[in-house]
């Protein structure tokens, strides 16, 4: 496990290429309404933005890449789409995992799979174990996950395994989905909605956000690029001012 790191407790460290890409894979129901396809051909195009986008990432040294791909709130949607995008997921599994491991990449799934189809659990049990020991890009895809749902179970483990004890940060933080993963230090958010959708909420405390207009099964590397050099241009103060940060530039230590 990585060692416990906070934004909201220490400064973490930072660096020009993101280590932590978090992305919201939105608007693949309006690409292909644009082109008077039915919705699910959006979502069929989108993964051939998550297999760029995972390429791209692995390239440019990026170590953890977190995908949203089905929210605990999308249930709610016709159950022709959500049986769909289940199907899809399972196909994608199947087919992927391979290339995934020859490319060294960690991949894990996140989320409330207890609602998952059995096939689906037990693929994303043994894609997990083949995958566990590759260290060049951990891809974690978010599945029937929800911030809040996350919070929650994180803090009824918690009171099980403490009780009685107060619940610090660092505590609760151990029982969160993404324990061993640093902050995200970039979220992107495709399709023109400004707007987390109970995502990540804990862990995007300090991230920085990026929003754009281009549908998810447009996005690709040109992108990725255009959000990591958005990135490049903020300023990430962590509460302090512009000029301690001048001045730990010029002294290290005193950051
Ligand atoms: C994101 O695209 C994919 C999922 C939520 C599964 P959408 O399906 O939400 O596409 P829009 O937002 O309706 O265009
Ligand atoms: C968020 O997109 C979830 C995923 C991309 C998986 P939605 O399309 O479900 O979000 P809302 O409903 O527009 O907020
Ligand atoms: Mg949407």
């Amino acid at each position: 496990m990585a060692e416990f790191e906070s934004s909201t407790l220490a400064i973490p460290a930072t660096g020009a290429v993101p280590r932590h890409i978090a992305i919201i894979m939105d608007g693949n129901g309006r690409w292909a309404r644009s082109r008077f396809l039915p919705r699910v051909a959006g979502h069929r195009k989108g993964l051939e933005a998550v297999r760029e986008t995972v390429r791209a990432c692995g390239e440019r040294g990026v170590k953890h890449l977190t995908l949203f791909a089905f929210s605990s709130e999308n249930w709610r949607r016709p159950a022709e789409e959500v049986s769909f995008l289940m199907q899809l997921f399972l196909r994608s599994l199947e087919q992927e995992v391979g290339r995934l491991n020859d490319n060294s990449i960690r991949f894990r799934v996140i989320g409330d799979l207890s609602a998952f189809d059995p096939a689906i659990v037990e693929h994303v049990a043994r894609a997990e174990a083949l995958t566990a020991k590759n260290d060049r890009l951990v891809l974690t895809v978010a599945a029937n996950y929800g911030g809040r749902w996350d919070i929650l179970q994180a803090a009824n483990r918690c009171a099980r395994e403490h009780p009685g004890e107060e619940v610090t940060e660092e505590l609760l933080s151990r029982y969160l989905c993404l324990r061993d993963a640093p902050e995200p230090d970039l979220f992107i958010r495709t399709g023109g909605e400004e707007r987390i959708s109970n995502f990540l909420i804990w862990q995007l405390a300090y991230t920085e956000l990026y929003f754009t207009e281009v549908p998810w099964p447009d996005f690709g590397a040109k992108q990725l690029d255009e959000a990591i050099a958005s990135y490049q241009q903020r300023e990430r103060r962590f509460g302090r001012t512009s000029e301690q940060l001048a001045a730990s530039r010029l002294q290290p230590d005193v950051a």
